[in-house]
């Protein structure tokens, strides 16, 4: 049994790096306690308000994100924050190392439902003479650390620091993550997808094709049957296909023109691609890696196709066709 704490040791994680991802764990486990409380913790339900995405912000959003802003705002290494529930990015300290973006509460729309929902980080370097939002405006390349903390019926932590994907599992005696998966390897080759079939009219040509071509099966031209899986919460997916390969997608639709994407680049989709590539997957928009994209805004929302590295490079030659 090994703690998060021995491992980021043992491992040689540059310590100011690792003391940062101690807190992260402890905003996690703070979470945990409060999601695991459900009702009798006051957490369910709406507030009377919306972000900056024009969605209902739910209870549990707003006390995860004003739990990490805290305890982000009083680590002397951190910089500034950005967070899917601030409408712009938050100064912390000066003369800190790392710019850390947050998702707090991903899925949110499971609350209420008792399923998964997860707090998705990425830390980024902060850069001599740059502040405020242009700061962050770093491609996903640059993350010095990417993690996400699931809360199922274990909470799990999924981390990286660029030397692999490992798991953790919060041991509820101690309060401590514990190793699970020291090397996290997602297989090659999956039959399972994980889509929001109900878009299927929204989306392009080349994912019609691509789900279409799933769904024929045995039959179709892949020749197998594959099996499909949709938690809504993208943590939870994410996680099932670390834990046992697939792909996940949210691609481009014309649902609502004006938002031809879903998912945020800078605390869904980079932190996300850098756990996926660390355990040998593959990230894509369809035409560009998650990664190497420059970003403009804090909020920007990107088209996602990650998984399985056989798969999702399948699916891209339908993007080439
Ligand atoms: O954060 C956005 C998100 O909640 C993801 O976690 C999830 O994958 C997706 O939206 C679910 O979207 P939809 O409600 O359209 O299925
Ligand atoms: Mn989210």
């Amino acid at each position: 049994m090994s703690s998060l704490h021995a491992q980021l040791q043992s491992r040689n994680v540059d310590p100011e790096l690792a003391s940062l991802i101690l807190t992260l764990a402890e905003c996690g486990s703070a979470i945990s306690t409060l999601v695991r409380g459900g009702a009798l913790s006051g957490i369910l339900g709406a507030t009377e308000s919306e972000n900056v995405q024009g969605e209902t912000q739910k209870k549990l959003d707003v006390i995860a994100n004003d739990l990490i802003k805290e305890r982000l705002s009083a680590q002397p290494l951190v910089q500034a924050l950005a967070s899917e529930e601030e409408d712009h990015s938050v100064d912390a300290n000066p003369a800190g190392r790392f710019l850390v973006s947050f998702d707090p509460l991903d899925g949110s729309s499971n609350i209420d439902i008792n399923s998964l929902v997860g707090t998705i980080f990425s830390v980024l370097p902060a850069q001599s003479g740059v502040s405020g939002e242009a700061a962050f405006m770093q491609p996903g390349r640059n993350q010095l650390a990417a993690c996400y903390i699931l809360y199922g019926p274990a909470t799990v932590m999924a981390l990286t620091t660029g030397q692999g994907t490992w798991m953790f599992t919060l041991d509820p005696q101690t309060d401590t993550f514990v190793l699970s998966d020291g090397q996290v390897q997602i297989p090659q080759q999956t039959g399972e997808f994980a889509i929001n079939a109900s878009n299927q009219r929204f989306w392009q040509p080349a994912m019609q094709r691509y789900i279409a071509d799933l769904i024929a099966g045995k039959e179709g031209p892949r020749g197998r049957n594959f099996n499909m899986r949709w938690i809504a919460a993208m943590v939870g997916d994410v996680h099932r296909v670390l834990s046992r390969g697939g792909l996940f997608t949210y691609p481009q639709d014309t649902k609502n023109p004006a938002k031809p994407y879903k998912l945020r680049l800078m605390y869904e989709a980079n932190p996300m691609a850098m756990l996926v590539e660390q355990a040998g997957g593959v990230a894509s928009t369809g035409y560009e890696t998650i990664l190497d994209i420059e970003p403009e805004q804090i909020h920007q929302r990107v088209a996602v196709i990650l998984g399985s590295k056989d798969e999702v490079e399948t699916c891209l030659d339908y993007h080439k066709a």
